[in-house]
C-alpha cells in the first residue's frame, strides 16, 4: 500500500530529469559549432606575375568568395597574422568534410596562377595547426582550433558524451533521493499520526476511568 502511494509521486521526478536531459541533448549543436579557419602565417617564395608590378595573392574555396591577402607581396618575407585581420577567417569547414581550396595569384594578361590547389579537411589539423609547405611556392600555417584532427574532435565528443551520461544518472540519483526522503516523511509522519491517535484513546480512557472512579467516589 505505501509502496504502491510512492511510485506515482516519483514519476514527475524521473520525467523531469529527462527533460533535464533532453534539453542538455539539444543544446549540443550549438556547442558543436562550425570550424573557422585562420592563416597564422605564410612566406612566398616566388610571385607569377612577370610585369613589374606587386602581386595580389588571394585564397579560395570551391564554391565560396575569394579572400584576397591585401599584405602578401613581398617573397621571402614571413607574414604573421594574429588571426582579427577584416578577411579572416579565411573559411569555414564543415563538420566531417573537406573543402577544396588554394592559393592565387591574379594575372593581368591569363588565367590566374596557381600557388597550390588541395582538399583542406579537419583531419588535417594537428592540436588545431597544419602546415602547408610546397616547394618553391609558399609556406602557410592554418589554424582551426575546433577541427583539431584525430583526438581533439572524438575527445571532445566523448567528453559531452560522458557529461550527458553523468548528468542523467546524476539526476536519477537525485530523484532517488528526493522519492526515499519523501517516503521517509511519509513513513514518519504516519507513526507520528499514529501515536497521536493511540495516544489520544489512551487519554480518553484515562479519562473515562477518572470519570468512573469520581461517580463511584460521589455516589
Ligand atoms: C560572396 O560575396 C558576395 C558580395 O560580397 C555576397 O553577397 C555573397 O553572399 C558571398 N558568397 C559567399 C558564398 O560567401
Ligand atoms: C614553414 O613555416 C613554419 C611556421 O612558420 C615553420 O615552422 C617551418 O620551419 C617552415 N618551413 C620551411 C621549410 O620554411
Amino acid at each position: 500500500m505505501r509502496s504502491r502511494r510512492l511510485v506515482p509521486s516519483s514519476i514527475p521526478i524521473s520525467r523531469a530529469a529527462l527533460l533535464v536531459a533532453h534539453v542538455l541533448l539539444c543544446s549540443l549543436p550549438g556547442i558543436v559549432s562550425s570550424k573557422s579557419v585562420i592563416l597564422s602565417s605564410i612566406k612566398i617564395f616566388t610571385t607569377h606575375e612577370w610585369m613589374p608590378t606587386k602581386p595580389t595573392i588571394y585564397f579560395h574555396c570551391q564554391g565560396a568568395n575569394e579572400t584576397i591577402l591585401p599584405d602578401v607581396k613581398e617573397k621571402d618575407f614571413l607574414y604573421i597574422f594574429s588571426g582579427e585581420e577584416s578577411w579572416q577567417p579565411l573559411t569555414e569547414l564543415p563538420e566531417k568534410k573537406c573543402r577544396r581550396c588554394g592559393l592565387y595569384e591574379h594575372n593581368t594578361l591569363k588565367s590566374d596562377d596557381v600557388f597550390d590547389e588541395w582538399e583542406l579537411c579537419p583531419s588535417n589539423f594537428v592540436h588545431g595547426k597544419y602546415v602547408r609547405l610546397k616547394r618553391n611556392e609558399f609556406n602557410a600555417t592554418f589554424v582551426c582550433p575546433q577541427c583539431t584532427a584525430f583526438g581533439m574532435t572524438t575527445w571532445k565528443r566523448r567528453q559531452t558524451v560522458l557529461l550527458v551520461v553523468v548528468s542523467i544518472f546524476a539526476a536519477a540519483v537525485m530523484a532517488a533521493g528526493v522519492a526515499a526522503v519523501y517516503k521517509y516523511w511519509r513513513k514518519r509522519k504516519r507513526e507520528q499520526d499514529q501515536a497521536r491517535f493511540l495516544k489520544l484513546f489512551e487519554e480518553g480512557d484515562d479519562l473515562e476511568d477518572e470519570l468512573a472512579l469520581g461517580n463511584a467516589i460521589y455516589k
